[in-house]
């Protein structure tokens, strides 16, 4: 019986245990380390803070009421101040993944908001923070191993700069090629389209490439830029896209838009509904016509031969 106690004591105490520290661990919102370092793909500016501001107003107010005015709504949890020092002490990572995931009754704004618009709001908190200093922005890089060489693309949004470097390996000492020519595309709607001539590694194996002026992008300027080794300067056929914002912004009128052949029904004006409708049904008044006189002569042809069979 006195087992029995202590075992039932020491259930008791280890679910005492577990309630405490669930309690006390689910107030913590931890995100993952390599996300939590994630910094923006671009500097923050007075008009990301300005994007931001905007897109605060229109998704966040609701619950997190006007930065510094500590007017949020009261729920539990705490939605918080975007200016406390609760929110400021989160790095740039941490902000965007919260933004991005939700929580509870934070909504989850992967779907709704684009990466750069969840970037436009980290900027737009971090302005009421005036010790802020943001951390470099990442540079994106893409690599493709070709089957001679290695090319490596390189954006850095600081220099706003393409670099390209090719290179090969072999018994792990890199060694850069030089004199290869790579060729540029900017993908597009139908196929590729090519830009410039192509250029050739320095010496160091590298391209710092001039991205032309005026390539019209999407709303936010970015353009899909394709580096392509020529395979016939003999280094293989690395190929790689990467995402720059170096684009004209441009919003696209998609193909739906305006009339066109494809089009939907209901654009169609109505003259053309009419007169298309009106030639077919002509149309088939025509075949009908002509059918019925064919009906006809065969019947004066029938009524013909009764009358000769008659007279014989
Ligand atoms: C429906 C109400 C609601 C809306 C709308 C909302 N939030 Fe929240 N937010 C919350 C709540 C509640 C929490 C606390 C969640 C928790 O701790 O579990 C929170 C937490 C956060 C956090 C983490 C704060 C911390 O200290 O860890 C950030 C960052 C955040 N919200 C940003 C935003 C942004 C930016 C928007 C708009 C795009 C937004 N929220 C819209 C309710 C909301």
């Amino acid at each position: 019986m006195k087992r029995i106690m202590s075992y039932t004591r020491f259930v008791l105490l280890i679910s005492l245990i577990h309630y405490f520290t669930i309690s006390l661990f689910s107030e913590e919102w931890t995100v993952p380390t390599d996300q939590s370092d994630k910094t923006a793909p671009f500097l923050f500016t007075a008009e990301s803070v300005q994007k931001g501001a905007d897109l605060f107003m229109k998704n966040c107010q609701s619950c997190h009421g006007n930065p510094g005015k500590a007017n949020y709504a009261n729920m539990d949890p705490s939605p918080g101040d975007p200016a406390s020092e609760k929110f400021q002490k989160l790095t740039d990572g941490d902000m965007f993944y919260k933004i991005t995931n939700g929580r509870g009754t934070m909504p989850q704004f992967k779907m709704i908001l684009s990466e750069e618009d969840r970037w436009d709001l980290v900027s737009y908190i971090r302005s009421f923070h005036t010790g802020y200093i943001q951390p470099e922005p990442e540079v994106a890089t893409m690599t493709s191993s070709g089957d001679r060489a290695t090319m490596t693309l390189l954006y850095d949004s600081l220099a706003k700069m393409v670099t390209i470097s090719v290179y090969t390996v072999k018994n792990d000492v890199k060694s850069p090629v030089k004199g290869a020519e790579v060729l540029f595309f900017i993908k597009r709607y139908f196929g590729n389209l090519p830009v410039g001539e192509g250029a050739r590694t320095n010496e160091e194996g590298i391209i710092s490439y001039p991205f032309p002026e005026g390539i019209v992008g999407d709303s936010i300027g970015q353009v899909a830029l394709i580096a392509q080794l020529n395979e016939s300067s003999g280094y293989g056929n690395a190929k790689k896209t990467i995402m720059v914002p170096l684009g004209v912004p441009t919003e696209w009128v998609s193909l739906t838009a305006d009339r066109a052949m494809w089009n939907i029904n209901f654009k169609a004006p109505v003259w053309l509904i009419l007169s298309y409708s009106l030639t077919v049904l002509g149309v088939f008044i025509t075949l009908i016509y002509i059918a019925l006189q064919i009906r006809k002569i065969f019947l004066i042809g029938t009524d013909y031969d009764d009358e000769q069979s008659e007279k014989s």
